[in-house]
């Protein structure tokens, strides 16, 4: 770490105005909801249908929701010959559980339940939320008062990190599965990968699905973090993550996401909203400001970089491919 660099995430609501800005600057958001809108209800309907809570009762219920949709799930259902033994398993009403991990005002999180209800009507789903910043946790709550109605959803709140979630859970000796967990874009936050994400693992339900977005190997993140990471506060943003997984032995799939960033504004000298991209970009609050001046030259120039950009009518386009990673149990 160089001169008097401050983490990002040490202010909680100056790392909010930097997100809001990179969200309006970049198609993050729009790409993920073409995720969902295409393969999600695939992905949730093979986990639900192979799960040890789907009743035959409830594998019916799944079934009305279908009729008249049955284009979207071909495989999922078709498959299923009538003497499945799914049908044979009989506990309570099917109601699956849904957690979020760093949920943010719950815009991609609601996106994800809406897609669930409206695919299958008759489920009431549960949806556990996680999520350190207040001011997060309450957009997401006046989100949910102002967009559940009909919607058979109902939400317990935690104001937390994913530790102290992990740490209350455990302490409650607390037994309770889920059928789909996510975390978008905060595998970066946590203070160790490996552990976050084996903790996650174990809180599946049988078949139940990790889904988790991380910037894409090929990003022009991932080489700006790759060069710079140990030169700015944390080298949290470079993590070969499937690598990990294939070392923990995961089962996952892996799902490619196009996404662009308009970075062009970071290239007029003192622009506001320049500098407050840069910040997020790097993870350090003021980098204009506070960073070794040398350092600043570099950065900025090798943003341009093929590695990192293409240059298109005129603008600098940074290269924000996702990827969504699919963890079966
Ligand atoms: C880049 S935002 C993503 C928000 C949302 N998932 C989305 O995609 O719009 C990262 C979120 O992770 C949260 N966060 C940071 N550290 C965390 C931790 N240790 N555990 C859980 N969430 C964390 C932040 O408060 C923030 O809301």
């Amino acid at each position: 770490m160089e001169s008097s660099m401050k983490p990002l995430s040490s202010d909680y609501s100056y790392y909010l105005k930097t997100f809001k800005l990179f969200l309006e600057r970049s198609t993050e958001h729009q790409c993920l909801q073409k995720f969902i809108d295409e393969n999600l209800p695939d992905i949730v309907t093979r986990a639900y249908l192979n799960s040890s809570k789907c009743s035959g009762a409830a594998e019916q219920q799944l079934s009305r929701d279908r009729v008249g949709d049955a284009h979207n799930y071909p495989s999922a259902f078709s498959m299923l010959p009538e003497d499945h033994p799914l049908g044979t398993r009989r506990p309570a009403k099917f109601e699956p559980n849904v957690l979020g991990i760093g949920s943010g005002s719950g815009k991609i999180d609601f996106e994800i339940l809406h897609k669930i209800q409206s695919k299958h009507p008759s489920l009431s789903i549960h949806d556990e939320v996680v999520e350190p910043n207040p001011e997060q946790i309450s957009s997401y709550q006046a989100r949910v008062k102002d967009e559940s109605q009909g919607l058979n959803i109902s939400s317990t709140w935690n104001q937390m990190s994913s530790e102290e979630y992990e740490k209350q859970v455990k302490e409650r000796n607390e037994s309770k599965k889920f059928d789909l967990i996510h975390m978008i874009q905060v595998l970066y936050y946590v203070q160790s990968v490996h552990d976050s994400i084996k903790f996650l693992h174990s809180l599946l339900e049988s078949n139940g699905k990790l889904l988790i977005v991380y910037v894409s190997d090929g990003s022009g993140w991932h080489s700006l973090w790759k060069t710079f990471g140990s030169r700015f506060t944390s080298s949290s943003l470079f993590l070969e993550v499937r690598k990990l997984l294939d070392e923990m032995r995961m089962k996952y799939q892996i799902h490619e996401l196009s996404s662009d960033l308009d970075i062009t504004e970071c290239f007029i000298e003192g622009n506001e909203n320049g500098e407050l991209l840069l910040d997020f970009l790097t993870e350090v609050m003021h980098f204009s400001k506070t960073a070794p001046a040398a350092l600043k030259t570099e950065v900025l120039q090798y943003l341009r970089q093929p590695q990192c950009s293409r240059e298109e009518d005129g603008k600098v386009i940074f290269n924000n491919t996702l990827q969504v990673i699919v963890i079966d149990c």
